[in-house]
């Protein structure tokens, strides 16, 4: 198991930022940047062993600087939308910078996928790892308090990749950190992720509005095309006359999972690719799951080796808190007050069938 450092350029502020290649096993490695803790790249065996990078992302830092939609980035303060940009917490109201029509997104026009992290390697003796930290100062893109972040990314020699979160405030605030990885098991430059076999491990989803707001209910996935518990072509049902999908332009939903489970860990989501014979499974502590199959990959980003990533060349399965949660009474709080510690993890677990 070994760790290597190399610089990986120089920000447009001066601020040179690193890339890390964290070797856990022969067959798994990845390439992890302190600027926004993004996953640059991950390798992993098809079932015959051969070894293949399967995020989508970029070569450069620069490109990870411009706009691009949060390649393998950490999150924050909230992953998700959050309608207007505002809500209310003990009686203010707050406003938040508005990125995404009338709504604010994934934390902002400068979210945590665009600071610099300071970075520390480190080791376990079954994992190598990288612990980024990093504060965002009250009223970062609006949010209230100071809030003191750590994402640790571990690599295990049993093939997993876990994300560990924590987070301290100096005053009441709201935090849904997650990983915006996009995922193509047959490669990152291979074309679209319809012939996956998704599983999700939710009853309900929660449907939104046409900016992709939660309407506030559950609803029951039977009998819909969000309906993923047995396994499912991600392309199968996708184009279906169905409201739901016409808001996402395609599944860019919240599902809820065991709510009788809420805040244990448990699978959330099963992926099996056939040709290659890659799974990846997803657990979590968090309540809910993004599943979005990269509606909005439109071939302007030219990614690692002149890859071009066009429409649903990739999916993300973002750990989370429900959206909009700060103006939805009815769904599990992502208060955090001075003295408590927001702690989650997810894990993202490479096999083969
Ligand atoms: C999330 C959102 C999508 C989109 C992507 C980034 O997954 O739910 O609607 O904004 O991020 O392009």
């Amino acid at each position: 198991m070994t760790i290597h450092k190399r610089p990986f350029g120089v920000t447009r502020e001066g601020i040179p930022v690193d890339l890390y290649l964290l070797t856990a096993a022969p067959d798994f490695k990845a390439a992890i940047t302190n600027f926004g803790g993004i996953i640059v790249s991950l390798w992993t065996p098809d079932r015959d062993g051969n070894l293949t990078d399967i995020v989508l992302g970029f070569d450069d830092l620069r490109s990870y600087e411009e706009k691009h939609p949060y390649f393998g980035a950490i999150v924050g303060r909230y992953g998700n939308r959050i309608a207007n940009g505002r809500f209310e917490l003990d009686g203010k109201t707050y406003a938040l910078v508005q990125n995404n029509g009338p709504n604010h997104l994934h934390g902002g026009t400068r979210g945590f996928d665009k600071a610099v992290w300071d970075a520390e390697p480190v080791t376990r003796e079954d994992a190598v790892g990288l612990k980024l930290t990093h504060t965002s100062p009250d009223g970062d893109e609006g949010y209230p308090g100071a809030l003191r972040t750590t994402v640790t990314y571990w690599l295990t020699n049993v093939r997993v990749l876990e994300i560990e979160y924590e987070a301290v405030t100096d005053a009441p605030t709201h935090v849904n950190l997650t990983n915006h990885s996009y995922f193509n098991l047959r490669g990152h430059d291979a074309g679209d992720i319809l012939g996956h076999e998704m599983t999700l491990v939710a009853d309900h989803f929660t449907p939104v509005n046409d900016t992709l707001i939660p309407t506030g209910e559950l609803r029951p996935v039977a009998d819909t095309p969000f309906d993923f518990r047995g396994g499912a072509l991600i392309g199968a049902r996708i184009g279906e006359d169905d409201e739901q999908l016409r808001f996402g332009i395609g599944y860019d939903h919240n599902f809820v999972l065991d709510p009788e489970a809420r805040g244990e860990f448990k699978r959330a989501a099963r992926v099996h690719e056939p040709q290659t014979g890659r799974v990846l499974e997803a657990w979590t502590t968090e309540p809910g799951v993004q599943f979005y199959c990269g509606n909005f990959l439109d071939s302007t980003n030219i990614g690692k080796g002149g890859a071009v990533y066009h429409h649903r060349n990739g999916f993300c399965l973002e750990t989370q808190h429900f959206p909009d949660t700060p103006n939805q009474p009815s769904f599990p709080s992502t208060v955090l007050r001075p003295g408590q510690t927001y702690r989650t993890k997810t894990h993202y677990r490479f096999l083969t069938d």
